[in-house]
């Protein structure tokens, strides 16, 4: 089923998980020539979060046109394809499914390998794209709207998990809080341009700290917190609806919260992983100003390099499935997947 000439390989990739439909053209040596993503947040909208129905729809009837645009847009003919790659888990079953059989059709007529990749870890590869490779070991932080993890990493494909959020991810909390607070949707964005002109001092939010070396993560206290602070706490008086600056220092609070969080974490992870050389963030929440600039400092006061998604690469995009599935065909000699490559809900680790 392998192509074998010399050039540097092309693999497509396609991901279709929750509510993004995206194709992309990504080479051997990491450089995206294209990264098509076609938002649903217009259709989602009105429901403040993503109807699974409507999402697997949508991305049957644009799945065909965003892989022919990708592959123009790579200036590569589809015969130049050297392998196809799905985020095939974990995500919304319909969802997946759409992926799962368009790029199974792909691979098959072009006669080239299909290889079926973990979502939550390509979002660990997003911030290798366009850049030289990173150094291993590696402390892998994923901040999405579905996952919260740690990974001590080996290689971008060799990955343990070390932590996860006992409840709510992180962008679920950006997103409920969001909501509590009347932004629209997607809110995660829209509660990060509220918060820069708030002070994240003005309501002391609880660090959810758990064991003294537990790496696991928990929000849900958090978010009710932050309930309750907008609507009053259940059998009291309800305070007066927030006034816009009000609500500009509860959701900088609520950030600051949230990334103090994240941050004593990631410090638990490099102090019990001396040995590491690189911290890796990816994931939706990873496009946070105040978590990107905090990661920043974080990184050099502990004397180890940082990789941060470019904004593009941070929410869904198949550009990071199509790196990473350089990496694990080159692993495994560019052997194919089954065409019976199951999509699945949960993820791999
Ligand atoms: O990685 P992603 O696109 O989808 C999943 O794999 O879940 O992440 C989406 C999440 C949403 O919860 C969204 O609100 C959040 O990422 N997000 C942000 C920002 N941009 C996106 N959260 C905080 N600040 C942002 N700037
Ligand atoms: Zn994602």
């Amino acid at each position: 089923m392998t192509k074998n000439n010399s050039r540097v390989k092309l693999v497509l990739g396609v991901e279709t998980s929750c509510d993004e439909t995206a194709c992309a053209v990504v080479d051997g040596d990491r450089r995206v020539l294209s990264s098509v993503v076609a938002s649903q947040d217009e259709l989602h909208a009105e429901y403040r979060g993503v109807v699974p129905e409507i999402a697997s729809r949508a991305h049957a009837e644009r799945i065909c046109a965003i892989t022919r645009r990708a592959v123009e847009q790579a200036g590569v003919g589809l015969t130049e394809i050297d392998a196809v790659a799905v985020g095939h888990r974990p995500g919304l079953i319909g969802s997946l499914l759409v992926g799962v059989a368009s790029a199974k059709a792909l691979a098959w007529s072009l006669g080239v390998p299909l290889v079926g990749i973990d979502h939550v870890h390509a979002h660990l590869f997003a911030g290798s794209l366009d850049r030289d490779a990173c150094a291993y070991p590696a402390i892998g932080l994923v901040v999405s709207g579905g996952h919260t993890s740690l990974y001590r990493m080996t290689s971008p494909v060799d990955l343990q998990r070390i932590g996860a959020t006992i409840d709510d991810a992180v962008g679920e909390a950006f997103d409920k809080a969001a909501t509590v607070l009347g932004l629209p949707f997607p809110g995660g964005a829209n509660l990060d341009k509220l918060a820069r002109d708030g002070d994240p001092r003005a309501v002391d939010f609880p660090i959810t700290r758990l064991d003294p070396q537990s790496l696991d993560f928990s929000f849900s206290g958090l978010k009710t917190a932050v309930l309750y602070e907008v609507r009053g706490v259940p059998g009291k008086q309800p305070p007066p609806e927030p006034s816009g600056s009000r609500r500009a220092d509860i959701a900088a609070s609520f950030q600051r919260a949230v990334v103090r969080t994240l941050l004593l974490k990631i410090e638990r992870a490099l102090e019990q992983h001396p040995e590491t050389r690189t911290l890796v963030v990816g994931g939706g929440v990873s496009a946070n100003s105040e978590l990107r600039s905090r990661v920043v400092g974080l990184a050099e006061s502990l004397g180890v390099e940082l990789r941060v998604p470019e904004i593009p690469y941070c929410v869904d995009n198949a550009a990071m499935i199509a790196g990473l599935a350089h990496q694990v065909l080159g692993a495994r000699a560019w052997t194919s997947d089954p065409l019976s490559l199951p999509a699945s809900p949960v993820s791999g680790v």
